[in-house]
């Protein structure tokens, strides 16, 4: 597949397959997340990736409602679970550093200068990088003819995440569900229509 096809093609999938997905092929999505652009390079994010049935009831149970859970949803048969997270502590840590606390007229983002301090952030980079590291995750699946859906977690994590071993300082920015894809139902969100680029596009003023 081309870029314009992965693209186009790439949709949240709610429903998926009973079947396995090969762990070279997950870590391969991951590995290409490690490519997303990110401020400083900070690179400041984590992937926690939950494998198997064993593993991903532990996440539905921690982050989902029992009733829910007995109504059987389809996205709970995902056979891996990607927990994307970002530090946003390395960032203050990053931006604390002498290429980036001094304003250099060469550069550009003399702007940092600062942002060793958290109060001067105008744009939360970390989750901006979490996000674009999720997106070559979602665009990865779908090339490699897998389903993902990105959504959010609908309770406090805290319990599950510290029991897992997950360092202070670390916060999930939502989850993707991965899987072989089975049929599912579209978002009813959908039926809003893609806003035409017309629409979304301003040139030279709005
Ligand atoms: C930040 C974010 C949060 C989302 N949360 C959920 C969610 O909790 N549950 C869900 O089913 N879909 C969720 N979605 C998926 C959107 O509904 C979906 O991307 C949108 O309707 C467009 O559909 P498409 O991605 O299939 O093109 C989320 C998407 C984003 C970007």
């Amino acid at each position: 597949m081309d870029l314009d096809q992965v693209i186009a093609r790439r949709r949240m999938v709610r429903n998926f397959a009973d079947r396995a997905v090969p762990p070279e092929l997950v870590d391969r999505l991951l590995e290409r997340a490690t490519h997303a652009p990110s401020a400083g390079f900070t690179q400041g994010w984590a992937f926690l990736v939950l494998e198997g049935p064993g593993q991903t009831a532990v996440f539905w149970e921690a982050t989902s409602d029992r009733e829910w859970r007995q109504a059987d949803p389809a996205v709970m048969r995902a056979p891996v679970v990607v927990i994307p997270l970002t530090c946003p502590g390395n960032y203050f840590d990053r931006y604390a550093e002498p290429d980036k606390a001094q304003p250099d007229q060469a550069q550009p983002d003399q702007a940092a200068a600062g942002l060793g301090d958290p109060r001067s952030w105008a744009v939360p980079y970390w989750l901006v990088d979490a996000a674009f590291a999720t997106m070559l995750i979602l665009l990865g699946a779908t090339d490699a003819g897998l389903g993902a859906l990105f959504f959010r977690l609908h309770r406090s994590t805290e319990e599950l995440l510290g029991g897992l071993g997950v360092p202070e300082g670390w916060v999930p920015i939502g989850a993707i569900a991965l899987g072989w894809p089975a049929p599912d139902r579209a978002s009813p969100s959908l039926a809003r229509g893609r806003r035409p680029l017309d629409e979304v596009v301003h040139r030279g003023r709005w």
